[in-house]
């Protein structure tokens, strides 16, 4: 089977080096040349934990190829796939379509005479399928073509795993000629009982977008029990385990933070507010969930600011982990572009560092010292921040950052660190509901 792969992002570069692992005959196309050719020689545009190997080894066994050219590409096309970005229109918190119905316009244009399936697998709003299908056939009467809804559901810094390994495969369709291919492209998972639900092309996108605003909701309840652990002295992390043992909630995404970010979470749930507003059915709740996470990073720097006796004008702040979550590069939407401003409007100095988020970062953050590692970062700060939960901030060298801060300070919004050793070595150690005993509050 031959698929094109319309963008070479951290869906359509995940996603078609995977299939070109079942032993599926991909090609990449993407309009920017500079990163087809990084990716003809095996630089990542991105990073993915492992995704360099996945994509040097399918080039090596000619299952993987990468090109700007549709036309061509589009020659044996069995599945064209349109996996390019559908970032959020800040103005009308809409998602900008523009890329995807150019590529559908394309498409459009090249499709041969030979039965095509355009699968799409961007996360686009209710809809967009069927306009989608209505743009080719306009286009192209004489086409002999169908259109699928077929969303991803890959987190990134886990995607490879995910797209292996998922729970479900969603389809929309609307023939049965469309759902048999489909069915024959994911076999090798079909066999693996990874279940595959066929629906129609509105319920696949709508599964898109519930699930991502579910696990939004999911994650802004465990914050706000967070807060209010705090206010009763209760351990956040005892009630996720107690209420996740409910198997009616299920244990994951209920780690405290400092609010979810990334390219995916804001996005989709501005955009299905707006949907369901728009179509008279307002989702009141995820209009609630936005609100308090768009508040959320306000409240940590207050958090930060109370941690460092109130204020911290002139003081110098370490901040550990600028990307959305460990694992990946991308800073879209992290909560460190609301927190680090925040700290440098009420009078803060920053120093910076993340693990791969850099060369990413040295765009989108100004005045701050970016520091080659976690104890540069340090070297005498007045208070040390944790905002992503990277596994190297995890074991560090306490003693020696003690010597190394003004003040032993670590506000700890990932709570990756355990309050009771942290105060046992003479940290004052704040983090996210958990009480925060002291050493000078305990009763000798
Ligand atoms: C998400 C969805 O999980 C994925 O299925 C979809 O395809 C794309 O969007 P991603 O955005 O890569 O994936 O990251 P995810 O791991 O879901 O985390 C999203 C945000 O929620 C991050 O900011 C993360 O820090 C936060 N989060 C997640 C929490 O704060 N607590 C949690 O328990 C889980």
């Amino acid at each position: 089977m031959h698929i094109i792969m319309i963008g070479t992002g951290y869906v359509g570069l995940v996603s078609g080096a995977c299939f070109s692992k079942f032993g599926t005959n991909v090609v990449c196309v993407d309009k920017d040349i500079t990163k087809i050719e990084a990716l003809q020689n095996n630089r990542m545009p991105i990073y993915e934990p492992y995704l360099d190997d996945l994509v040097f080894d399918n080039i090596k066994e000619k299952r993987l190829f990468f090109t700007t050219d549709l036309k061509i590409a589009m020659k044996d096309a069995d599945i064209v796939f349109i996996a390019v970005g559908t970032p959020n229109l800040h103005s009308e918190n809409y998602a900008d379509l523009n890329y995807v119905y150019d590529a559908a316009r394309e498409i459009a244009q090249f499709l041969t005479t030979r039965y095509t399936i355009v699968a799409i697998k961007s996360t686009v709003p209710v809809g967009t399928s069927r306009k989608i299908k209505n743009i080719i056939r306009e286009f192209r009467p004489d086409a002999d073509f169908d259109v699928v809804s077929n969303p991803e559901f890959l987190r990134e810094g886990s995607a490879i795993n995910d797209f292996m390994h998922p729970d479900r495969i969603i389809i929309g369709v609307e023939t049965d000629r469309s759902m048999e291919i489909m069915k024959r492209l994911y076999s090798v998972l079909y066999l693996i009982d990874t279940p595959i639900v066929f629906t129609s092309l509105e319920t696949s996108e709508l599964i898109k977008y519930a699930t991502n605003t579910f696990l939004a909701t999911k994650v802004t309840f465990i914050n706000e029990i967070a807060d209010l652990c705090e206010a009763v002295g209760a351990d956040v992390h005892d009630v996720a385990r107690g209420i996740g043992l409910d198997g009616r909630i299920g244990k994951k995404f209920l780690h405290p933070g400092p609010g979810y970010g990334g390219s995916c979470f804001p996005k989709d749930t501005l955009a299905l507010v707006k949907i369901a507003r728009d179509r008279g059915a307002p989702l009141r709740i995820i209009e609630t969930v936005i609100s308090i996470n768009d508040e959320r990073k306000q409240r940590m720097v207050n958090k930060i600011i109370t941690a460092c006796s109130g204020s911290v004008s002139g003081k110098t702040i370490a901040v550990l982990g600028l990307t959305f979550k460990p694992n990946t590069d991308d800073i879209r939407d992290s909560p460190s572009l609301e927190i680090v401003p925040a700290l440098q409007k009420a009078g803060a100095l920053i120093r910076v560092f993340d693990p791969k988020g850099m060369e990413k970062a040295r765009h989108m953050f100004v005045d701050v010292t970016f520091c080659e590692n976690v104890y540069k970062t340090l070297q005498s700060a007045d208070a040390m921040v944790v905002l992503t939960e990277w596994d190297e901030f995890r074991a560090l060298d306490f003693t020696l950052i003690k010597s190394l801060l003004k003040n032993p300070i670590l506000v700890d919004l990932r709570n990756i660190y355990d309050p009771s050793n942290m105060v046992a070595s003479g940290f004052h150690y704040t983090s996210i509901g958990r009480s925060s005993v002291q050493r000078n509050d305990v009763n000798q």
